[in-house]
């Protein structure tokens, strides 16, 4: 059995339109389109057409008839806010060498809008929730403990991602389940270089859950933990935050 199409007017397209046919001359045009937008644009105007805000799938052409404030077809996905900042290259750690066989890998997405996105991998965690953060050196000489404390260029008190205050290397927690952590955390303020830049510092697992600087309990010495620590306990894996594939050799502003 066939499924019935409904064919819309171009003029009147929307997020659910499927086909569209344009008036002036019967053509169809079918959804998604291949091409932004822009892409679209920027190939009409290159014909020599003047840019009517209609564009379709295979070829861009663009609508007569429409008038411009009706915007057929011209839908935009907004993925701006996680969309990858492009040809700035991203950052590697690798978690090794420590007492608790735990393994992975940490790789670091600068997006268009300032924040990371932190694609993690880690096996042989307990099950539950670990805190995890970017602490501030990038020196295995005395093991995970030579990184000192989190990155914190502005002096904030502890938190997690979505805290109001937090340091910058505070990305909150990971969730093993069978012995495997795997995940993306998405941290607002973070950079591969400069002042906010992770690159060389440390990124760290630890033994116990963070508790975003939230603790309520009468323990005075938790409660100190929690704003400085978020109470995460032992460090039992870390890796040296390095740059990666495409990472420009000299960083700007060195
Ligand atoms: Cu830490
Ligand atoms: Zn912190």
């Amino acid at each position: 059995m066939k499924t019935k199409i409904k064919i819309t007017n171009c003029c009147k397209t929307n997020k659910k339109t499927k086909k569209c046919v344009r008036k002036t001359d019967d053509k169809i045009f079918s959804f998604p389109r291949l091409y932004s937008q822009k892409q679209c644009q920027q190939m009409t105007r290159k014909k020599g057409y003047k840019n009517l805000g209609f564009t379709a799938r295979s070829s861009c052409a663009p609508y007569k008839g429409c008038s411009l404030r009706q915007k057929g077809g011209t839908r935009k996905i907004k993925r701006e806010k996680n969309k990858t900042k492009k040809g700035k290259g991203i950052a590697i750690a690798v978690l090794h060498q420590n007492p608790y066989k735990i393994t992975g890998e940490v790789e670091f997405i600068p997006l268009e809008s300032g924040a990371m996105r932190v694609n993690y991998k880690i096996k042989g965690l307990k099950d539950g929730k670990h805190g995890f953060h970017i602490h501030e050196y990038g020196d295995l000489r005395d093991g995970c403990e030579s990184a000192c404390a989190h990155f914190n260029p502005y002096g904030k008190k502890h938190g997690c991602v979505s805290s109001k205050e937090r340091h910058l290397g505070d990305l909150g927690n990971v969730v093993s389940k069978n012995k495997m952590a795997r995940g993306t955390i998405v941290a607002p303020d973070l950079s591969l270089y400069g002042k906010h830049g992770i690159i060389g510092r440390m990124i760290i697992v630890h033994k116990d859950e963070d508790d975003c600087g939230n603790y309520k309990g009468n323990d005075q010495k938790k409660a100190d933990e929690s704003v400085k620590t978020g109470n995460a306990g032992e460090r039992v894996a870390c890796g040296v935050i390095g740059g990666g594939h495409a990472v420009p050799l000299k960083p700007p502003g060195f």
